[in-house]
């Protein structure tokens, strides 16, 4: 009887638990062992893990966050480490192993395949979404929803004091979230990096708009949807810059970690179940070293260095729509 592991590495993300449940449940239906690897990496390295079975899978497809624990595992980048991860896998006679994460915890897998002769696949969980070869990756959609709900309530308070606000989002160095979230919540502006130029042009942009609304519509909210790490200098000085040039009051937030919790919008449940029981049928194939993801609702099996060789680029069709709704300087 084959053995499966699982572990989630990395940032976590709203649907990782109905990724393990439906990786236990197929596991389970088809007579195969399941097992959990806890913290990431980490467990792997410490031989720390824990059976799993379908009855512990109940009442767990909502949960945020992970059962299984998360972490980022810097050890692992070594040949030391990922030989003792593939002694301790072989210790417990151990198949295949399935690493639910992003671009850094597929590294690892793919580190690990050079040192172990089990089967390993990649499912991409991450709320930023940037991962070459899959539409989307579990957790995207729940940012995205907590994102935009957030940002409706901000506007409440924008419009009551007609007041600028700036709105940071998580994406590491991607803007998805930033994107649609913009989008979604009819937000003034967005700045991602993906289409970042200079902070002078940003501002000019910016200013001009500000300038429109306000001779157009007299005084009038703007929000601005920024993606974390795209400003030189960070938030604040995009602060300072935007005080200084309208002399209006300017007032950051920055929604944070609140983007990776939350109970799974059933997109990402879907997603994640979806890719959880295709990850143990591409088992069953003989798939190794490979991401399985999901492309125009066909599951698609990308190695795993592609994942993080290409950039994945924003969606053509959304970057169109935030330039004539949302960066529009007429409407
Ligand atoms: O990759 C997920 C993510 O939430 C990014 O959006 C963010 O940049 C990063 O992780 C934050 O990492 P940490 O929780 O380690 O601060």
């Amino acid at each position: 009887m084959k053995k499966i592991a699982v572990l989630t590495s990395g940032g976590d993300a709203p649907g990782m638990n109905a990724c393990i449940r439906a990786i236990v449940l197929t596991c389970e239906r088809l007579k195969l062992k399941a097992y959990g690897y806890l913290h990431g990496y980490n467990g792997l390295l410490q031989q720390h893990y824990k059976k799993l079975e379908a009855k512990d899978m109940h009442n767990l497809i909502q949960r945020g966050g992970t059962v299984l624990h998360s972490a980022r595992c810097l050890e692992f980048k070594t040949p030391e480490a990922a030989v003792v991860a593939a002694k301790n896998l072989n210790e417990l006679e151990i198949d295949a192993l399935i690493v639910i994460g992003g671009d850094g915890s597929f590294r690892g897998a793919h580190h690990l395949s050079q040192h172990w002769q089990g089967q390993v696949i990649g499912l991409p969980g991450t709320i930023d979404n940037d991962i070459y070869g899959t539409d989307a990756t579990i957790g995207y959609y729940t940012a995205i929803e907590t994102a935009v709900s957030s940002i409706d309530k901000v506007r409440d308070t924008a419009d009551a004091f007609e007041r600028i606000f700036l709105i940071e989002v998580m994406g590491r160095h991607a803007g998805f979230i930033a994107l649609n979230a913009a989008l979604a919540s009819a937000s003034d502006h967005v700045i991602v990096p993906e289409l970042f130029e200079t902070t002078e042009k940003a501002l000019a942009a910016m200013l001009e708009e500000l300038q429109y609304r306000r001779d157009n519509h007299g005084s009038v909210s703007y929000i601005i949807v920024i993606a974390e790490n795209v400003w030189p200098g960070g938030l604040g000085a995009l602060v300072s810059e935007l005080e200084q040039r309208t002399g209006s009051e300017v007032r950051p937030v920055i929604l944070g970690h609140v983007q990776r919790g939350g109970s799974p919008v059933p997109q990402d449940r879907i997603l994640a179940s979806k890719l959880g029981s295709h990850a143990i049928q591409a088992i069953i194939d003989g798939q190794t070293g490979v991401m399985i993801g999901e492309c125009n609702g066909e599951p698609v099996a990308v190695p795993l260095e592609q994942t993080w060789a290409q950039q994945k680029p924003l969606e053509p069709f959304c970057v169109e729509a935030m330039s004539q709704l949302v960066n529009a300087t007429t409407d």
